[in-house]
């Protein structure tokens, strides 16, 4: 990999950003946990780019292993005629939603399949993978494996789905994990950001700390895989398999992997993932990488569970808030609500978060109706009503008026974001565009140019009032388009104001010269208000 380390070295043009989110199993319809990880890298990968960086957002579908096998086999079709169905779908509603990845991997493409097979070639290589027997405590559903420990802590029991775990023994390939336990927890103390949020990642060095045993890169009682090179019967445990589309994707299982103009995105800034996944991504992972001799992603980011009514969410219990239910919400509120939604009231960090319409309800109308909606339609308004859409640059644009010193308003904001955005909190990048909003309507509430255009005399001073409220609002609006992309257009639309983009930096998408005028502004309505559902 010393084509990407040179990159780096170099840095030839904008810097990069990589963000993942898991690949998806076919055998499932997509669902709102999906929707959720993809929207909040969507969010992420969205800033980054208005932030000038090269951004490359990945997801896409993870395809091999019994499961898919099963399902198939119940429906009487192939497994591959069920993973093409089901990535379709999984494609189309990316595409229904808005998601802006720049690739959609599929582990049954050839692509895939071929660097798969020589990543573990090359793993062979390195000595890291051995022959042995394995006997141990079997989840069918998560096709994984426990230890006793673990098992009897699980009650011999699935997490996931429940089901009783099953003694199984194998003949196969193994990873020795066991050899990098000391490289990795060395890697946890001086990368003290590697698994965020911070419970789980002392989850996992506690774990970690008890002692790692090798784990089967390969299984035989199955078909419907990568085949093992060199070892007929075998087919690569689809955890593995799945793992590496990560590289694969930037193509960095190929022969030459310095030819890929991907390379250069490699290591991941984000792995995001669900909490259930994690030992796969924090340890299993980076083990694999530092066998291979690649860097590791500079962090696996790990939200907790959307649940429903205090209930994990599940096939069998059927509470599941399935595509037809996200498609109500947007109906009902917009896609954009659905977003908002989704960063700022989600299961983001450690805990649990309980879908339930009168908490959307409650976000949209004290967040987006109320404050974002009422201070856009607000200033956007009388602007129309007193400069007749045209509000010229008076004199001294930005003295401060009551005290409120918005460039330092605003400053502080893009601070707030660009940290938030360091650390994969979507929450506080959401709040920082918010924040704008809020101290607008304490700006408007106490120089009440509502009196002020009264009195002709004090034409300056609500020139100059409105004035800052527009540029306040072309701030926010460039903070708040990573989450609210349609929305925050229609606003830039409203003060006539260029769009937000993906060019230049974050500073120049906020700020505007002061001697700008604002020609043809016009009222905007930009979230209505929702009946609440019966339903
Ligand atoms: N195929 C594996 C991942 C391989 S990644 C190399 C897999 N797929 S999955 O289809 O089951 O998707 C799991 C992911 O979906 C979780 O990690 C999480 O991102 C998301 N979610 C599934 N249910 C969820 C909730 N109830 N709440 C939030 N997100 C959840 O595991």
């Amino acid at each position: 990999m010393s084509g990407s380390e040179t990159n780096h070295a170099i840095r030839r043009g904008p810097e990069t950003a990589y963000v993942t989110t898991p690949i998806y199993y076919v055998n499932d319809r997509p669902h709102i946990g999906h929707a959720y990880t993809t929207t909040l890298c969507d969010v992420w990968a969205r800033f980054m780019r208005i932030a000038g960086r090269d951004v490359f957002f990945l997801t896409g579908t993870d395809e091999h292993g019994v499961k898919v096998e099963k399902s198939a086999r119940e429906r009487g079709i192939s497994p591959q005629a069920l993973a093409d169905e089901n990535a379709a779908e999984f494609r189309r509603v990316l595409g229904l939603f808005g998601l802006s990845n720049d690739d959609f991997i599929r582990t049954t493409e050839p692509r895939h399949e071929r660097q798969v097979q020589r990543l573990l070639e090359r793993l062979e290589a390195s000595g890291a993978v051995h022959l042995g027997e394995f006997e141990g405590w079997y989840d069918e559903g998560q096709e994984e494996y426990h230890t006793e420990t673990k098992a009897k802590e699980l009650d011999y029991k699935s997490p996931v789905t429940g089901r009783p775990l099953v003694r199984a023994k194998e003949s196969n390939y193994y990873f020795r994990l066991s050899a990098f336990a000391e490289r990795l927890e060395k890697h946890f103390e001086a990368h003290p950001d590697f698994v965020r949020p911070v419970g789980r990642r002392n989850e996992v060095l506690g774990r970690l700390r008890d002692g790692l045993q090798d784990v089967p890169i390969t299984r035989t009682n199955f078909s419907w895989g990568i085949p093992m090179p060199g070892a007929e019967g075998h087919v690569v445990y689809v955890w593995i398999d799945a793992l590496f589309n990560y590289a694969t994707a930037l193509g960095l299982g190929e022969e030459d992997p310095d030819a890929s103009d991907r390379a250069k995105y490699w290591p991941a800034d984000f792995h995001v993932i669900g909490k259930e996944i994690l030992w796969f991504h924090a340890v299993i992972w980076p083990a694999l990488l530092m066998a291979l001799d690649l860097p590791l992603p500079k962090c696996v980011y790990a939200h907790a569970f959307w649940i429903a009514d205090g209930q994990k969410m599940s096939k069998s219990l059927g509470n599941f808030v399935d595509l037809e239910s996200i498609g109500r919400y947007h109906e009902r509120y917009g896609l954009d609500a659905w977003r908002w939604f989704m960063s700022t009231r989600g299961p983001l960090g450690a805990a649990d978060a309980d879908f339930r319409e009168d908490h959307f309800a409650d976000a949209y109308l004290s967040d987006l109706v109320n404050t974002v909606g009422n201070g856009a339609s607000r200033v956007t308004a009388m602007a129309e009503r007193y400069f007749e859409g045209n509000v010229p640059c008076p004199p001294e644009p930005h003295r401060t008026i009551d005290g409120q010193d918005w460039s330092a308003t605003i400053a502080a904001a893009l601070r707030q974001a660009h940290e938030a955005s360091d650390t994969f909190a979507i929450d506080r990048m959401a709040d920082a565009g918010l924040s704008l909003f809020r101290a607008l309507d304490g700006f408007i509430h106490r120089t009440e140019p509502f009196k002020l255009a009264k009195d002709p005399a004090r034409r300056d001073d609500l020139a100059r009032i409105l004035h800052q409220s527009l540029e306040v609002l072309f701030a926010a609006s460039a903070l708040l388009w990573p989450l609210m992309p349609a929305s925050m257009d229609r606003l830039r639309d409203a003060i006539g104001q260029p769009r937000v983009e993906a060019a230049g930096t974050l500073e120049a998408q906020v700020r505007l010269d002061a001697s700008r005028r604002f020609e043809g502004v016009a009222k905007i309505a930009l979230f209505p208000r929702v009946e609440a559902a019966s339903s």
